[in-house]
């Protein structure tokens, strides 16, 4: 049996998607900014993808611009709005738990003179709501902290966050590429004014996401070239991905977010129960339906990893992004988790193709390779 339980690091193309798509690339191949047919097929195609996108989070078209994924909207959103406001102030806010595309685009804010906070998170990955209140200065334009973490699954009170940064005036940005389609953000009840997305985490294709831009959020767009986006994201659209990216939002619905709780609760608890000296990692509530991360104590993830691969077993250690580098992971290292601990840790993250059956076939697999690593491993 072939198990993929990396859905975090990236997911199956659904073949419904791929089925959808695939005129694109052969009879409506337009440039949805030219004049004839071919091009105005194109743009219709767009118009529709962008009503999908604006309509999952109850906005306008307008305030949707495509993007090449989760890395660039994160970007777009930070360097966008941070060199928009400049004048206005250079404190910008945002936690220790962050991926890197945000991460090290407040680090690289930081080389162009903004003052960067990284709030600190609790046992379970969640930030400290007066912490946030304490670190705003006069100088704060921007606070940029994500929905829902991609190594641990913490859901982080976003509606208090952005009510934080509303009655401050200040920008808020919140990074949805884990949480899409998962957890609702109603942007009529939610004050947020940024969120990143991506299509690759919910079947659909790689390489295109998207960013919500709340009407009048000032931003200064990154690259220069055509107007495309409403002047906001210069190039010509990728048509195929956007429509795809679409058909995967209109694919998902509430029942796929029940049936992984139920895979996620079963694969937690099983090995809970088969395993002794298993620490679950982040929270059990306010966690993401899709994500299990484990640590093993006494053995080393990678070498779970490699024996899980040989098994058919697809997991990660660490995030996905970072995981060829043997470092402990930065988000687990902020929850205060002992490095030793951390080198043990296995992310699992479901989606709405796993099965019982594969899960069942997980845990039973499991529990003779951690015997096994335990028997030899120097740290117990
Ligand atoms: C929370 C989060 N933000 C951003 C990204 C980057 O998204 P993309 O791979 O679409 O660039 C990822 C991908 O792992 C992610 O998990």
């Amino acid at each position: 049996m072939k198990v993929y339980l990396d859905n975090g690091a990236t997911t199956m193309t659904d073949p419904q998607v791929s089925d959808t798509m695939a005129k694109y690339f052969t009879e409506v191949y337009g440039n949805a900014s030219s004049l004839h047919s071919f091009g105005k097929s194109a743009k219709e195609a767009l118009d529709i993808s962008r009503r999908i996108i604006a309509d999952s989070f109850n906005a306008d078209s307008r305030e949707i611009i495509f993007t090449s994924g989760g890395t660039e909207s994160d970007n777009l959103a930070i360097k966008g709005v941070a060199r928009a406001l400049k004048d206005k102030g250079n404190h910008i806010i945002t936690s220790k738990i962050e991926h890197p595309a945000v991460l090290n685009s407040c680090k690289s804010l930081e080389k162009e003179g903004f003052r960067i906070t990284y709030l600190d998170v609790d046992e379970n990955a969640f930030i400290d709501l007066n912490q946030l209140k304490e670190s705003i200065t006069a100088e704060t334009i921007l606070v940029t902290l994500m929905h829902a973490n991609n190594e641990v699954g913490t859901i982080q009170p976003i509606r208090r966050i952005g009510q934080i940064c509303k009655d401050n005036n200040i920008i808020f940005h919140t990074d949805a590429v884990q949480s899409y389609t998962k957890v609702d953000i109603d942007t009529k009840k939610i004050p947020v004014d940024l969120i990143s997305i991506s299509s690759h985490k919910i079947h659909g294709p790689k390489g295109v996401g998207a960013l919500y831009i709340k009407k009048g959020t000032p931003l200064t767009k990154l690259s220069d070239g055509g107007s495309h986006e409403f002047d906001v994201r210069a190039g010509t659209e990728n048509i195929s991905g956007i429509v795809g990216f679409a058909k995967s939002v209109d694919l998902s619905t509430p029942e796929h977010i029940k049936l992984q709780n139920r895979l996620k609760d079963q694969l937690i608890d099983g090995i809970q129960r088969s395993i002794p000296d298993t620490v679950l990692n982040g929270p059990r509530d306010n966690r993401l339906c899709s994500n299990i991360n484990i640590s093993f104590r006494y053995i080393e993830g990678e070498s779970l990893l490699m024996h899980l691969d040989m098994k058919e077993i697809a997991v990660s250690t660490g995030s996905a992004c970072s995981s060829k580098k043997l470092e402990p992971s930065h988000v687990l290292l902020a929850m205060g988790i002992r490095p030793e601990h951390a080198h043990g840790s296995i992310r699992f993250t479901i989606s709405r193709f796993t099965t019982k059956e594969e899960i069942d076939y997980t845990i039973d697999t499991l529990k003779p390779i951690v015997e096994k690593l335990r028997a030899i491993s120097p740290l117990k």
